[in-house]
Parts: structure tokens; C-alpha cells; sequence
């Protein structure tokens, strides 16, 4: 089973940047599925259910989202509806959507369990991602691949959730930082790792937004409104090949136009 993870998916222009390569690239790389980050498809914070019904049109299986899923409120009934679309497990029960999904991709592959799950360092206090992960991976179908999207700030909460689901998940990649790590590794010959997958957006950004913007808001302290960033976009992400219950590779994967 191969598989590709995006990273955060910046703005239109990240968006355009998936529409016009996503399909062509499914093919070249012989992907079995794609999952993508979506949190900040929508001018670059948020996630609109047009914009989500758009990327789950063009080429992306499954939508994991994390901390600013909640910002265009017609997101909620999607969540609800759309079994493609996941938002982090550990929110309060009472909130909208769900936070792991299990696809059939067809073609005699084992099933794919895709768990979606936000940290608590430097954000907020949800519940548990720890806790929450241990019991979604047991609610796995028996011989599933399982892919776990951890939204978090902090490396150590990603590294450390990662150590606690080793030799019992396919993979643990990290989302939210939106810089690419050089960390991808396997361990226990069964978990593909990496700390961050980069995201998919404007290139020379801070993390998506105008750098003259976010230089302005460091030096003098104020708020400022975010823009996003013009110029040449990338995708990021990891590539994964999955057999027999073990993640063979794991690379860290981008890709420009030109
Ligand atoms: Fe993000
Ligand atoms: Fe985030």
C-alpha cells in the first residue's frame, strides 16, 4: 500500500497548487490513497465545506484537520455527514465529527484506520491525545493499517506519542508546525515517523503568510491582519509504503511545478 501525506493545506493557492497536480502525481507515484492536512485550506486558517468538498473532489481520500477546523461554522454539519473528514479525537465529545475513519481502498488492501488527534502543548487544553489514541487504535479493525495525524506544537508530544504507539500503528506523522523536519525513521520496523510534514502552500512564506506581515507583528508586538502569501507554491509531505503490517519507507516528500 502506498500511501501520501500532505501537510497542512495553505490558502487558494495551496488548494490550486493540489488541484492541478494531485491527479497527475496519483498516477506517477502509484498511490493507493492520499491524506492531507486541511485545517488551513481557506484563506489560510479554516476550512470551509466547500473547500473540503473541493480537495476531497481533485484527488484526496481522507481530510484530517486540527485547531482552526472550527473557524467557517458550515463546517460542522460536513463533519458530520462527510465519513472522509475527521477532526481531531480529542475535542469534547459533544463537538461535531469524529476523529477516526476506517476506507476500504478496495484491491485486496487491508483497510486503512486513520486516526486524527491535536496536542496540548502551547494549545488548548483538550482532552487527552494520549489517552484518546489508545483507545481508537484498539477500536482498529484487526490488520489495519493505521495512520495517525498528530497536530501539536511541540516535537517532544509528537516523538512522545509516537514511542507509545510503536509496533502497534503504521505510521505517526505530525502536522501544525508547517516547516518540513529531516526526522523520518521506522521504528520497531513497524511505525513510520516524522515529526512534521511541511505543508502545501506558498514557498517563501512565514508558514504560509506574507513575511513582511509577520516580521511587522514580531517587531512592534501588535496584532496584525495575517495575508497570505503570493508566489510559486509547493506540496510537502511524507511518501509511505505499507506490507504486511509494517511501514517499509518512509520518505519526506515536496514537490514544486517548475
Ligand atoms: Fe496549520
Ligand atoms: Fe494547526
Amino acid at each position: 500500500m502506498r500511501l501520501l501525506f500532505l501537510g497542512d493545506i495553505v490558502g487558494n493557492s495551496g488548494r490550486q497548487m493540489v488541484r492541478d497536480h494531485l491527479p497527475r502525481l496519483r498516477r506517477e507515484l502509484g498511490l493507493n490513497a492520499v491524506l492531507a492536512n486541511g485545517e488551513n485550506a481557506s484563506g489560510g486558517m479554516g476550512l470551509s465545506a466547500k473547500s473540503a468538498q473541493e480537495l476531497l473532489r481533485c484527488g484526496v481520500d481522507v481530510l484530517t484537520t486540527g485547531n482552526h477546523v472550527w473557524k467557517f461554522p458550515d463546517i460542522r454539519p460536513l463533519l458530520q455527514s462527510e465519513h472522509r473528514l475527521l477532526r481531531p479525537a480529542n475535542y469534547p465529545a459533544s463537538a461535531p465529527g469524529r476523529g477516526m475513519g476506517i476506507y476500504d481502498l478496495g484491491e485486496g488492501l487491508p483497510p486503512l484506520a486513520v486516526i486524527n488527534l491535536q496536542g496540548r502543548t502551547f494549545m488548548e487544553a483538550l482532552d487527552c491525545p494520549f489517552a484518546a489514541a489508545e483507545k481508537l487504535a484498539a477500536q482498529a479493525p484487526q490488520g489495519a493499517v493505521i495512520v495517525v495525524d498528530m497536530h501539536a506544537e511541540a516535537t517532544s508530544e509528537k516523538r512522545a506519542l509516537a514511542h507509545m504507539l510503536r509496533g502497534r500503528v503504521q505510521a505517526v506523522v505530525g502536522t501544525h508546525t508547517h516547516v518540513q523536519t529531516n526526522d523520518a525513521t521506522i521504528l520497531d520496523s513497524v511505525t513510520g515517523y516524522i515529526s512534521d510534514l511541511g505543508m502545501c502552500g506558498p514557498e517563501d512564506s512565514c508558514l504560509g503568510m506574507d513575511n513582511d506581515i509577520i516580521l511587522r507583528r514580531f517587531r512592534s508586538g501588535l496584532p496584525q491582519r495575517f495575508e497570505l502569501a503570493k508566489g510559486p507554491c509547493m506540496l510537502s509531505g511524507a511518501l509511505m509504503e505499507m506490507d504486511q503490517g509494517r511501514c517499509r519507507e518512509i520518505t519526506a516528500w515536496q514537490y514544486r511545478a517548475s
